[in-house]
């Protein structure tokens, strides 16, 4: 099956900081880098190094031809990402020595094309999936559009914005959140999480590992995190979704989906960068053979 993913392209611009930066604080970097990020983007490029078919939505500006390039050369089909006036979105992401970040982002292409951007999803068969992030326009149109052709509609609610969420929630498969994500989710809800009406919630919780949990039996998985090093935490959650996805794609178990998710991700933060950190298939298998 396919992977369709709406999602955003950014330019990241890195820099390497003392610590993160308090209000009203000028702090020097030690480094600064550019990579290829995005929510959508690092999770595009995250499933195909993980071997899944993916098909990237989307919209870049002039100043984005070679973000589009280095997503085609981890596997993934581009040639429907749609040109706008707008330059392409960017992050600027401060990274501590605790490999802790800070980002702020500028919406950018993510946000100018129209309801064309989706439009590919006609092609789309049922058993396909849709990734969705809350960085570009269109999610709900494009989850509902996905969901009336039979596709699982996989959202990671970030950043998080409960307007955007409760707009998706009616045609999403599996709500993937981080632990503050979670936490903000059911406290607006008044629910916990086994009430939050979706079929699936994927929870990552850093160190602390993931949950995945099934709401109408109330099945609840946990996959510790696998100890490792990190340098760089940006697109984590991103590599997680990704690599949970396309295991799932390919027909694993929800727990050997979360296994190698986590071993995805803790490969990732070794790495600095977001989308260009992401790991191959082979080195997640590698990586498990190697911790069990
Ligand atoms: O999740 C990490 C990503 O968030 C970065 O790559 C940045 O571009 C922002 O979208």
């Amino acid at each position: 099956m396919a992977i369709w993913n709406l999602g955003s392209i950014n330019i990241d611009h890195v820099y390497a900081v003392p610590h993160l930066p308090a209000p009203g604080e000028t702090l020097t970097a030690t480094a600064h880098s550019m990579g290829l990020g995005g929510k959508g983007a690092n999770q595009s490029v995250a499933a195909a190094r993980a071997g899944a078919q993916v098909v990237h939505l989307g919209a870049v500006g002039a100043d984005g031809a070679w973000t589009l390039e280095r997503m085609a050369a981890a596997g993934v089909t581009v040639d429907k990402v749609l040109r706008t006036a707008a330059p392409t979105g960017h992050a600027n992401i401060y990274v501590d020595a605790a490999a802790e970040n800070v980002i702020v982002i500028l919406r950018g292409a993510n946000w100018a094309a129209g309801p064309e951007v989706f439009g590919p999803l006609a092609a789309a068969a049922a058993g396909d999936t849709l990734l969705l992030q809350n960085e570009t326009a269109y999610q709900a149109e494009a989850a509902a559009a996905a969901g009336a052709r039979g596709l699982r509609v996989m959202y990671s609610a970030a950043p998080f914005e409960l307007g955007a969420v409760r707009a998706v929630l009616p045609h999403v498969s599996v709500l993937a959140l981080n632990a503050g994500e979670a936490a903000e989710l059911t406290r607006a809800l008044g629910c916990g999480l086994e009430e939050v009406p979706v079929p699936e919630l994927l929870v990552t919780r850093g160190s602390a590992g993931a949950e995945w949990i099934e709401t109408a039996t109330g099945t609840r998985l946990h996959q510790p995190a696998f100890r490792v090093t990190p340098v760089d935490t940006t697109g984590a959650g991103d590599c997680f979704a990704g690599v949970f996805a396309a295991a799932r794609d390919r027909g694993e178990t929800p727990a050997a989906a979360l296994r190698e998710a986590a071993a995805a991700a803790a490969i990732q933060v070794t790495r600095p960068g977001a989308g260009d950190a992401m790991p191959s298939r082979d080195e997640i298998a590698d990586f498990l053979a190697r911790h069990g």
